[in-house]
């Protein structure tokens, strides 16, 4: 009898992701593209170690202190409070005021898992509303925690920009104290940001609602190169719901300092002001916090960890770290050029300036499912059936050909699908 009871499993298919990239590597087809997972690339095509990141491993490595002891439960005090300086900005008034309580996290995926969980332990019953489209993993993540989770609309695909109308229509019908999560900077998968006149609209009608924001912040330095500019979004929140709400905000370093299978993040809580001593509740809601962390991971990993803060707190390798984001996102932008160009060079049918015009990692396409997967099987050009293609995976050896593998799929499908 007992040898059976597992013979029942349901066997799920492959995470639409990581499936893409386990059937790219298992294709012996040269050439062949990797458009699907969201990981830098250099010019060759090849992961790259950013340097700060080396000369941080070096630092670390050197030092007659080092170990692999176990950091505390709420990670590396280094790492927590460099990098809320990072996203709330050196001035912030919430750090200023003591509003600020950080984790260390499973870099964003971790940080999501710490805000579900926290949101069915202490606010339960309450919607997360996500976009539509959204990162797969954030419906999943809420699932997990049986929280609840419905839409808002996004994007428009008739013109391939944002529906700011039913986005705010959304956020008034929401149930007061609704939570709203909000793609930071560079939307995944759709790489289209509100612009900085959109936001406070957005933000103010969040507010009006007594909504709780939650932002991931995935992609903080590849909108645009710029730190400070990529938290346009999440300080203007941070302001405008200063009376009204607390703030949850999930921070990953996997983009931007390259920390992918490390798994480096941080998880913040900001809570609104208020007439009271906050100290007691900053210690609970800490506590609380640690009692989540501990019960599942223990405590968190610690080299990712000491390599981020090693750059956070060292002048010379911060300033390598902001020129390493420059030229990420500076080669993506090329890449984003160089795809549209030899597209409008083929006059492939249809429209191609929104993959200039978006921003980060992705671009959303406007390719098809069935194109996709022609892209795939006759031309080993590897992207998820959303149309979302890691511009990252483009370089100088690759994107004529991927625009010519395109051009083909679209002129195979033109007449039975619009772009
Ligand atoms: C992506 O969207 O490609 C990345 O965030 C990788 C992941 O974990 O899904």
């Amino acid at each position: 009898m007992s040898a059976t009871i597992f013979n029942n499993i349901e066997e799920l298919p492959a995470d639409a992701l990581f499936g893409v990239k386990q059937r790219y590597g298992q294709d012996s087809r040269s050439p062949k593209v990797d458009l699907g997972i969201g990981a830098y690339r250099d010019d060759t095509g090849k992961p790259w170690v950013l340097p700060s990141v080396r000369k941080a491993e070096k630092l670390i490595q050197e030092d007659p202190t080092y170990n692999h002891e176990y950091l505390g439960i709420n990670g590396l005090p280094e790492l927590t409070s460099a990098a809320a300086k990072v996203i709330f900005g050196d001035d912030s008034p919430a750090l200023k005021e003591n509003r600020v309580i950080s984790v260390q996290s499973l870099s964003g995926t971790g940080a999501l898992h710490i805000a579900a969980k926290f949101l069915s332990k202490f606010v339960s019953g309450r919607k997360v509303y996500v976009s539509q489209p959204t990162w797969a993993n954030h419906n999943a993540i809420f699932k997990a925690q049986n929280v609840e989770t419905a839409t808002y609309p996004y994007w428009k695909s008739s013109t391939k920009s944002l529906d700011l109308e039913g986005f705010l229509k959304a956020i008034e019908q929401a149930p007061k104290g609704s939570v709203f999560l909000l793609h930071a900077c560079a939307h995944n998968p759709t790489g289209l940001d509100p612009s900085e006149l959109q936001w406070p609209l957005i933000l103010d009608a969040i507010a009006k609602g007594d909504h709780i924001a939650l932002f991931d912040s995935a992609y903080q330095g590849f909108a645009s190169g710029d730190l400070n500019k990529d938290a346009f979004a999440l300080r203007l929140g941070v302001e405008k719901l200063a009376k009204v709400s607390p703030i949850l905000v999930c921070q990953s370093f996997a983009k931007n300092v390259g920390m992918y299978g490390e798994r480096t993040g941080c998880f913040h809580l900001i809570l609104p002001q208020q007439n009271l001593d906050i100290a007691p509740i900053r210690s609970a809601i800490s506590s609380q916090l640690s009692s989540i962390i501990r019960a599942e991971v223990s405590n968190s990993p610690a080299y990712g960890a000491k390599i981020v803060a090693k750059i956070l707190n060292t002048p010379e390798l911060t300033a390598q770290w902001h020129e390493d984001m420059v030229t990420m996102s500076s080669r993506i932008k090329e890449m984003r050029v160089a795809l549209r160009d030899h597209l409008v060079k083929l006059g492939t049918p249809g429209t191609w300036d929104h993959i200039v015009e978006q921003c980060g990692m992705f671009s959303f396409t406007g390719l098809t499912a069935e194109m996709v997967q022609r892209l795939e099987v006759q031309h080993a050009v590897y992207l998820v059936s959303s149309g979302r293609a890691s511009i990252a995976g483009l370089n100088t050896g690759n994107v004529e050909y991927v625009a010519k593998a395109i051009d083909e799929v679209v002129r195979h499908y033109s007449g039975s699908s619009k772009l």
